[in-house]
């Protein structure tokens, strides 16, 4: 059954724990996804890039919804926006039957530039405006994520912006949050805690200096009641950039955000976490795996097979840890 993120997250919230939102592009990330919350009897929140959009294209995606739900009709499914660069974006999406949307005025409208606080703010509650109108949930962004060590902000398409940001610059400030969320009654919030999209987060194990919870536990005191967002939370785990490298892959060593500080994260407040990295290294290795066992393969479903079940595994590991299994 469809649900809204506010529904899921208040229950999270009032249950103490928090839903990985994993991105999807295709039937075998839907499946895995699905299959694992069947097992752990996970709520779900999944969701499409506008390049995700742009690949399986808004017919094909909102009937591999309308396939999932009907397959699993037990587990509550939030069909969810990633990354809104604009209203049109946001719209088009409920139109086609996401629940609910990120505007991430963070970045301009090209998802290239960091916005000016009203900019963001304008933006964000003409889409809450609107979105409440119908019923859906809204996820707004403040702060840049972008990492500590570089000082790099990041822009949608993972490239860094000109020029180091300051520690103040990057990550998201708690006072400004206040204001941010009364002023355009978002739903949720995700911050900037040091993170980045994609595989290369930290070159070492992060600690505090690097990765900012402390600054979580700071939203949450003055905004008990709003569902902070974690984004680039991929765990990027050691044995799956093992996996890759020991196939032919070429990944140097990196980082990616522990699972225990995510749980931390849980503890103050954080309910969506959002994971697409993890999933993709999980498939790739399985994948590279097979070809390099089986050169002589070449029929798909011998290699999307094992990479949904192994994308399905780090599901399940995920709704374990944050508390998410046995709440559907
Ligand atoms: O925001 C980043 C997500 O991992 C989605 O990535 O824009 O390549 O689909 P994408
Ligand atoms: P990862 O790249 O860490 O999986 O983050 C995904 C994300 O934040 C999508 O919005
Ligand atoms: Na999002
Ligand atoms: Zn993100």
């Amino acid at each position: 059954a469809r649900v809204t993120l506010r529904q899921l997250l208040d229950h999270a919230a009032e249950h103490g724990y928090g839903v990985p939102a994993y991105n999807i592009n295709n039937m075998e990330q839907g499946l895995a996804i699905m299959q694992a919350a069947q097992d752990t009897q996970s709520p779900v929140i999944i969701q499409a890039s506008r390049g995700a959009r742009k690949y399986a294209g808004d017919f094909m995606l909102a009937k591999l919804i309308e396939g999932l739900e009907a397959l699993y009709p037990d587990i509550p499914i939030c069909l969810h926006q990633d990354h809104g660069n604009n209203p049109a974006t946001c719209l088009s999406a409920i139109q086609h039957g996401f629940t609910s949307v990120m505007m991430d005025g963070s970045l301009e409208e090209d998802a290239k530039t960091p916005a000016s606080y009203d900019y963001n703010v304008g933006v964000t509650k003409k889409v809450t405006e609107m979105a409440h109108w119908v019923g859906a949930s809204v996820e707004g962004e403040l702060g840049c994520l972008g990492s500590l060590e570089t000082g790099e902000g990041e822009a949608e398409d993972g490239h860094g912006f000109e020029g180091a940001l300051s520690r103040d610059k990057l990550l998201t400030n708690p006072d400004e949050a206040k204001q941010f969320v009364a002023e355009t009654k978002v739903d949720a919030l995700a911050v900037a805690i040091g993170t980045s999209h994609g595989a290369y987060k930290f070159t070492r194990k992060p600690t505090g200096e690097i990765l900012a919870m402390d600054v979580i536990e700071a939203i949450h005191e003055r905004l008990p009641n709003t569902h902070i967002v974690m984004h680039g939370s991929s765990s990027v785990p050691q044995d799956l950039q093992d996996m890759i490298n020991a196939y032919g892959g070429d990944m140097r060593e990196t980082y990616g955000v522990p699972v225990e500080e995510i749980v931390r994260g849980i503890r103050h407040g954080v309910r969506k976490v959002n994971i697409d990295t993890d999933l993709r290294m999980a498939a790739t290795g399985t994948i590279r795996k097979v070809f390099h066992e089986n050169p002589a393969e070449f029929d798909p479903r011998k290699y999307l097979k094992p990479a949904m079940e192994a994308m399905q595994k780090v599901c399940a590991e995920r709704f374990e840890a944050f508390g998410t299994a046995g709440n559907a």
